[in-house]
């Protein structure tokens, strides 16, 4: 397993440019399934979770090439055979699960392993099963597996999501378009990779209303006709480079590809902090202020504070000049990071879904040990701040939602190493 080692304190200077989206190519790459022909999709970025991805389609004898040149991925379902996505791939990654919604769409039928567990606790599917059940849909467990069946024309009329869920909304949204005469899906996510996927499967021919909305209609199709589409930038890679970007007070960064739209509130709770932040088209500049104002928040659905950037906040707010206070309202137990940071000198307690910081903590370098993705980034955004050394063991975390991260953090200034096979 690799692992990083990071020469701290050093600040950021320069452009860095921001990749495709995790979030929003996976569904996607669901959509193209639904298609009639090969569909290209362009601004892919070569993450773990995308090569998993790929290998769940391939099962279905669906072609997919990617292009890890060009960053370009073309999906070929003309010779689906398959309806089946096993347990060795869905418990690798959880939005496998959106094969569910795409095979039954296509196809009528998916054998779809229940995804495992997660580092962050308990994160449950029943939503997505009792919304394909509103919609018709038969759904039968068998030993770990969901079994799924739908008719040409499903009738179920409508869904309540509580709470919102971007997972199910998708898995609901790729059933729908081509199975059920007319189906709504109230309190849906209004998430911008959710909003991505809408305005693909319209172009595909896809008779959606209420794009952008909690309410969205869907009356199914005949055919959706293959499209090339370009993959969103990743918004969290943009805020947490953001964040990266204000944590150190000598630190200016550009970001550049990036999509300002999809950032909802986050950018004018950034500046809270005191950060410098300007915004020109498709690139964002940012400032570190000189010291950084403690800014408490609490997670919400878009376009409120991302729980994907819940452990960089609290990161950075080590650094405040004062106490602040973040709170997950969405995923209670995602805060793993809190004795990793702890290690390295932060003062932080935690009570229940709320983590209490109390901030100017000058952090010294340690061993630390990722346990997911979000709070793998955070514990390298502390190390770049730390003084001296920080070790980040099993870093094949961060390969599953960073593109290139040690790289990009270098070429404006970081000292990260990787280190392979330990
Ligand atoms: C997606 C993102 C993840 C992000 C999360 C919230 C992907 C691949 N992952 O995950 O990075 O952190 O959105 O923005 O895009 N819930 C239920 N029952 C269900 C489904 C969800 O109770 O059947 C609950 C969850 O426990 C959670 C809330 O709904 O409290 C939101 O989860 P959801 O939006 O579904 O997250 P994911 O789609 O899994």
């Amino acid at each position: 397993m690799d692992k990083f080692i990071i020469n701290g304190d050093t600040p950021l200077k320069g452009t860095i440019s921001v990749s495709g989206s995790k979030n929003a190519a996976l569904p996607l790459m669901a959509a193209s399934i639904l298609a009639d022909g090969p569909t290209k999709i362009t601004h892919i970025p070569k993450l773990k979770d995308i090569y998993t991805f790929n290998n769940v389609i391939r099962v279905t004898g669906t072609h997919v090439q990617f292009d890890e040149e060009k960053n370009e991925l073309t999906i070929d379902p003309s010779h689906l055979a398959h309806t089946e996505a096993p347990y060795e791939l869905v418990r690798k990654m959880r939005a496998s699960f959106y094969m569910l919604g795409a095979l039954l769409g296509r196809e009528g039928a998916a054998k779809v392993s229940m995804p495992g567990g997660c580092a962050w606790g308990p994160r449950p599917v029943d939503l997505h099963l009792k919304g394909m059940e509103a919609m018709g849909v038969n759904i039968e467990l068998e030993a770990g597996y969901v079994i799924a069946t739908a008719e040409r024309r499903l009738e179920g009329k409508s869904f309540t999501l509580e709470p919102s869920s971007v997972g199910a909304t998708i898995n609901l949204l790729l059933a729908a378009v081509l199975r059920a005469r007319e189906f709504t899906i109230h309190n849906a996510a209004k998430e911008p990779d959710v909003v991505y996927l809408c305005k693909a499967l319209q172009q595909m021919g896809a008779d959606i209303d209420g794009i952008g909305t909690g309410i969205l209609t869907v009356r199914g199709v005949d055919q959706l006709n293959s499209v090339d589409f370009r993959n969103a930038p990743d918004r969290i890679e943009t805020g947490t480079f953001m964040i990266a970007a204000a944590m150190h007070p000598e630190s200016e960064v550009t970001l550049t590809d990036t999509d300002p739209q999809d950032l909802g509130h986050f950018p004018d709770t950034f500046k809270k902090t005191g950060a410098k932040l300007s915004i020109e088209g498709d690139k964002i500049h940012i400032k570190a202020p000189d010291i950084i104002k403690p800014v408490s928040v609490k997670t919400a659905i878009y376009p409120g504070f991302p729980t994907d950037l819940q452990a960089q906040w609290s990161t950075m707010m080590t650094q405040a000049a004062g106490p602040s206070k973040v709170t997950d309202t969405i995923y209670f137990d995602r805060f793993s990071y809190v004795p990793e940071l702890k290690r390295l000198g932060a003062s932080m307690k935690l009570d229940k879904n709320t983590v209490h910081i109390s901030g100017g903590n000058s952090l010294g370098g340690a061993s630390v040990m990722s346990t997911d993705l979000r709070a793998s980034v955070s514990l390298v955004l502390a190390g770049m701040v730390a003084k001296g050394q920080t070790e980040v063991l099993r870093v094949y975390h961060l390969d599953r939602g960073y593109e290139d991260l040690e790289y990009k953090l270098n070429t404006v200034g970081a000292n990260i190493r990787r280190i392979g096979g330990e």
